[in-house]
């Protein structure tokens, strides 16, 4: 699809063609130059540790385009360090931050037909991965590998946006205890397919899970982190080492307590104790910031703030985040390219 035919006001989060793909190959013991590439298909051996053995990371990341016509970039390098933690886990090689950043830069320039404009709430929605490759069967690291990072136009990750949804607590377990929940690999997330297909045919948003050692904490929803406010407006989100370190949960953290004032607690959150949040939602570079109406954990269904209405917390914080992404409200330092 050319950028001329896509209705910039009614984008999902799907997958769309854009020109330009960076592409970049390790062999031999380094990585080459890249480049860009029109191609989007990508061939390799059937032998592929990445088809086998899940030997694979990716990030998401996105770039918005402001009211004066400048392209934001949301925190890359943070992107780029959180893709060496996956890489260190899975002994792949690492992609340097700034080779990271540069081909960030380069494919939103390449691709810039396909930003949304701004107004319509759309962004660029960059997705880096890197994946071992040739002919290795043996239950072993590659020695070859691809990095590549290819771009889509997207609206909302949630169908409601910023109007609350619902989720389910899943029995399923997306990681194992000292697994690799904390590594943006494809495994954990081909793992929480069948909680999600659940979830969805019991007409909720998405499966939230438990921590997998004893089914008492909150870890995700579905592919966003979790967050709450208390009753005394402390902001919460779960600690654990099995769940994502999420970028955007990381900046609502500082911004609810640098920019709103409010406390701001990694802790462990218990299923138990909903009732000590007022409001509650979902977190991620693909969720923003989506608002929960209602959790159901067994019999239970408990509603946070409203089923239709966003909290007014987690809209100040919504207008805090994305105000910076779209260039609208002053960014802490080095947060945007
Ligand atoms: C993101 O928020 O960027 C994610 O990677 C979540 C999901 C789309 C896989």
């Amino acid at each position: 699809m050319s950028a001329k035919d896509i209705d910039f006001n009614n984008l999902g989060f799907n997958y769309i063609k854009t020109d330009y793909r960076f592409r970049s190959n390790y062999k031999d013991g380094q990585w080459d130059a890249g480049e860009l590439t029109s191609d989007n298909t990508v061939t390799i051996s059937e032998g592929s540790p990445a088809l086998h053995y899940g030997q694979q990371c990716f990030e998401g990341l996105k770039a918005y385009r402001c009211k004066d016509g400048s392209i934001n970039l949301f925190r890359p390098d943070r992107n780029a360090v959180r893709m060496q933690q996956s890489c260190q886990r899975l002994l792949m090689p690492e992609v340097p931050t700034d080779v990271f950043v540069e081909a960030c830069r380069a494919v939103v320039k390449a691709n810039e037909a396909y930003i949304p404009p701004y107004g319509t709430g759309g962004s660029l929605y960059l997705r880096p991965y890197l994946i071992g490759v040739g002919d290795n069967i043996g239950v072993s690291p590659a020695s070859e590998y691809i990095f590549s990072i290819f771009c889509m136009p997207v609206g909302p990750y949630f169908a409601g946006g910023l109007t609350p949804t619902n989720f389910v607590v899943s029995s399923y377990d997306r990681a194992a205890p000292n697994g690799t929940g904390a590594a943006k690999v494809g495994g954990n997330y081909a793992a929480s397919f069948i909680a999600g297909k659940e979830a969805h045919e019991r007409k909720f948003s998405d499966a939230i899970y438990l921590d997998p050692a004893t089914h008492t904490y909150i870890e995700e929803v579905g592919a966003a982190n979790f967050f709450g406010i208390t009753a005394n407006d402390e902001f919460v989100t779960p600690l654990s080492p099995s769940i994502l370190p999420s970028i955007t949960k990381y900046s609502l953290l500082y911004l609810a307590e640098h920019r709103l004032g409010l406390k701001a607690t990694e802790r462990k959150v218990a299923i138990a104790d909903l009732a000590e949040f007022k409001e509650a939602g979902a977190c991620g570079t693909a969720a923003v910031i989506s608002p929960i109406g209602g959790i159901q954990h067994g019999d239970d269904f408990h509603v946070f703030y409203s089923e239709t209405e966003v909290g007014p917390i987690t809209k100040r914080l919504y207008d805090e985040l994305v105000g910076i992404q779209y260039g609208d409200v002053e960014a802490p330092a080095d947060w945007i390219v």
